[in-house]
């Protein structure tokens, strides 16, 4: 099985080479192929994931490229995880909003749309050469914002699903909370790609018992704690929504935080700087704690999981994925992109059935799908005009000004990255 991972360079990657080499009877990976354009970090990760391969006793070939069209030859499946305009862009999505009280991050609100703009036509130029060199490869997507880059590589045609690590992460939590193995939980796990709410947390799998309620009365305050929400919310709510509702549920309470400290790209770019002068040692030889500072924690876990399923070698039987809706949220068009639990074969995800969802969840669904639609015909098409209409129709935007000022930041920050502007 051959394995292509664009955006190889990532300082994430060894998380993802950590996965592959113990989780290899799940995945045999026979050639990792990391392409990217940063020749210096290429070679610097690439040499780590060979150690990282050796240290396990990994018998497969790790390759590094900047040539697109020979990493995808062959692939079996392809995964993105790429950032235009790294961490510098990521700083800047995460700064101008809050000049207008709005939430400043890379994947909700105004910055989200600065990311998607860049991104989709980046994504689509990349899957449109993985199509014609080997269209029977699979496009897995971790590239922000996920929601709205799977849904253009969807409407493309492409053989492609979305990837996102809430939900394992949260499976992984309860799981300790519990006393149970991972595999024995499963989440009623419903939304659109960050902003989901697991609905019930089950045992053994989707007709098992559901211990949410239990979960909550004896792990509440803990689970609260880390959502950064209020207890007696989470209590009112019944359900455990995922750390990016805190955008949503707490907006001007993050404003006035975000206003106080620095960036996570900051954060990020720093731990990057730190990470890459670790990989340059020659004695490492596994992923170092570091690493696990950043928010992709179980990333590999989901990805071999992910690329076992499709590539009919296994993996879990329902997994968390972004795919089309096609019905199973029946408030939402069928071509929206949801992210909820599926089965994952050969033929891609199929969805599972969704119990009827609380209108005080479906209708803020509701809004952000019609938000990703317009959004995508802002990325794809470009235009003020359509920036405009997709931030007006935010939820966290949502009023004239702040959508005229925010469009005329969001151009003149992203010029460079925006053909049309
Ligand atoms: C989680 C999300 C990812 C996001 C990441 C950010 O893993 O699911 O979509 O990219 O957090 O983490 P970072 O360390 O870059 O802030
Ligand atoms: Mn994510």
């Amino acid at each position: 099985m051959k394995l292509t991972v664009v955006g190889g360079g990532s300082t994430y990657t060894p998380e993802l080479v950590d996965g592959f080499a113990r989780l290899r009877d799940t995945l045999p990976v026979e050639e990792l192929v990391l392409v990217d354009p940063a020749a210096d970090r290429l070679e610097l990760v690439g040499a780590l994931a060979r150690r990282i391969f050796a240290r396990q006793g990994h018998p497969g070939r790790v390759t590094t490229t900047a040539d697109l069209d020979a990493a995808v030859d062959g692939a079996d499946a392809v995964l993105l995880q790429l950032r235009v305009g790294g961490q510098a862009a990521r700083e800047q999505d995460e700064t101008w909003p809050l000049e207008c009280g709005c939430v400043g991050q890379e994947t909700t609100g105004a910055g989200g749309l600065a990311k998607a703009l860049r991104t989709v036509p980046v994504v689509l130029d990349i899957a449109e050469r993985v199509r014609r060199t080997n269209p029977h490869a699979w496009i897995i997507d971790f590239t922000n914002p996920v929601g709205i880059v799977t849904r253009a590589l969807l409407q493309a045609g492409h053989k492609a699903v979305g990837l996102c690590n809430v939900a394992i992460g949260f499976q992984r939590k309860f799981a300790g909370m519990l006393g149970v193995a991972p595999a024995d939980i499963h989440l009623d796990h419903v939304g659109l790609n960050h902003l989901t709410w697991e609905t019930g947390v089950r045992l053994g799998g989707p007709e098992g018992e559901n211990v949410l309620p239990k979960l909550l009365a004896d792990h509440g305050e803990t689970i609260a704690a880390d959502l950064r929400l209020p207890r007696p919310l989470l209590d009112r709510l019944g359900v455990i929504p995922s750390y990016y509702l805190r955008y949503f549920y707490a907006h001007d309470e993050v404003v006035r935080e975000l206003r106080t400290k620095p960036s996570r790209a900051a954060e990020v770019a720093e731990m990057e700087r730190q990470l890459l002068a670790l990989y340059a040692d020659p004695a490492l030889d596994g992923k170092p704690e570091l690493l696990a500072r950043r928010g992709g924690a179980y990333y590999s876990e989901a990805a071999v999981d992910l690329a076992a399923g499709l590539l009919g070698g296994g993996g879990s039987p329902y997994q968390v994925v972004n795919t089309y809706n096609r019905g199973t949220l029946p408030f939402l068009p069928d071509d929206a992109v949801v992210e909820v639990q599926a089965a994952v074969g050969g033929r891609g995800p199929t969805p599972l059935p969704v119990a009827t969802v609380d209108p005080l969840y479906a209708g803020l669904m509701a809004q952000v799908t019609a938000y990703e639609g317009l959004a995508l015909e802002a990325a794809l098409r470009g235009g003020r005009e359509r920036v405009f209409r997709a931030l007006l129709s935010h939820p966290l935007v949502g009023q004239y000004e702040y959508a005229e000022a925010l469009t005329d930041r969001l151009i003149a920050h992203n010029r460079e990255h925006l053909a049309w502007a």
